[in-house]
C-alpha cells in the first residue's frame, strides 16, 4: 500500500475520489494552502489528517511555502497528488520529488495549459476536450502525461456544462491512474511513462 498526501485548495471534489476509489494507495494527509478550503471536510469525514498553511498564518508568502514544503518532505510519501491546489510548486521541491508528484488539469494537454481551460476550448471552437494525468515538472502543466479522457464538446455546451462533463471524467481518471501508479503498473523511466500491456489497454480505453 503506498502512502499518498494530496494537496488542495478548494472544493476536492477529486480528492473525495482518490479517497473513495482508494486501492493500492492510502491518503493518509491532506495539506492545504487555504484555511478555509471547502474540501478539508473530507479529512475530517474519513478520519485522515489535515493540514493547512494558509497565507495569513505567515509574514510572507516566501515562509508559508517553506513551511508547507519542508512539512510535506518530512511526511515521506510515496507519492503526492494534487488536486485543485491553485499554487505554483517551487522548482527545487519539483526537482526532488521528481516523479512522485502527480497533477490532473481540465484540459488535453498539451493544449490549454494554465486557467479557464473550458472557456478557451468553447471559445476555440475545439470538437473534443478532456482531462490529464501527469506528473509535475518544472513547466506549467507540461509533465510526462500519464492519461487522458476525452468527451465531445456539443455546439450547446456552456462553460458550466463543459466543466461538468470533464470534471465527471477527471473523478474517474485520476484514481484509476493512481491505483495504476501504486501497483506499479505504470512508471516513469528517464522522463517516459511505461505501462504494463493490460494498463495500456484501459488506458487507451479511456481516451477514446
Ligand atoms: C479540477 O478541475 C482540477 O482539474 C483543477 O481544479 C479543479 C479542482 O476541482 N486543477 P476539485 O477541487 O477537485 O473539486
Amino acid at each position: 500500500m503506498k502512502k499518498v498526501i494530496v494537496f488542495i485548495s478548494g472544493r476536492g471534489s477529486n480528492l473525495l475520489s482518490l479517497i473513495k476509489n482508494a486501492k493500492y494507495y492510502q491518503i493518509s494527509h491532506i495539506i492545504s494552502n487555504k484555511a478555509l478550503a471547502p474540501g478539508l471536510q473530507y479529512g475530517k469525514e474519513f478520519n485522515i489528517a489535515i493540514s493547512t498553511f494558509d497565507r495569513k498564518d505567515f509574514n510572507s508568502l516566501k515562509e508559508q511555502k517553506k513551511a508547507l514544503y519542508s512539512f510535506a518532505g518530512q511526511l515521506n510519501p510515496d507519492y503526492i497528488a494534487l488536486a485543485g491546489f491553485m499554487s505554483i510548486v517551487p522548482e527545487d521541491f519539483v526537482r526532488e520529488w521528481y516523479g512522485k508528484i502527480i497533477n490532473i488539469h481540465p484540459s488535453l494537454l498539451p493544449k490549454y495549459p494554465g486557467l479557464d481551460t473550458h472557456q478557451r476550448v468553447l471559445d476555440a471552437k475545439e470538437r473534443r476536450h478532456g482531462c490529464t494525468v501527469h506528473f509535475l515538472d518544472t513547466g506549467i502543466d507540461t509533465g510526462p502525461v500519464i492519461a487522458q479522457s476525452t468527451c465531445e464538446v456539443l455546439p450547446e455546451d456552456t462553460e458550466e456544462t463543459l466543466s461538468a462533463k470533464v470534471l465527471k471524467l477527471e473523478h474517474k481518471l485520476y484514481p484509476w491512474a493512481l491505483n495504476n501508479i501504486s501497483s506499479e503498473n505504470i512508471k516513469l523511466y528517464q522522463h517516459k511513462v511505461l505501462l504494463e500491456p493490460q494498463t495500456a489497454k484501459e488506458r487507451a480505453g479511456l481516451q477514446s
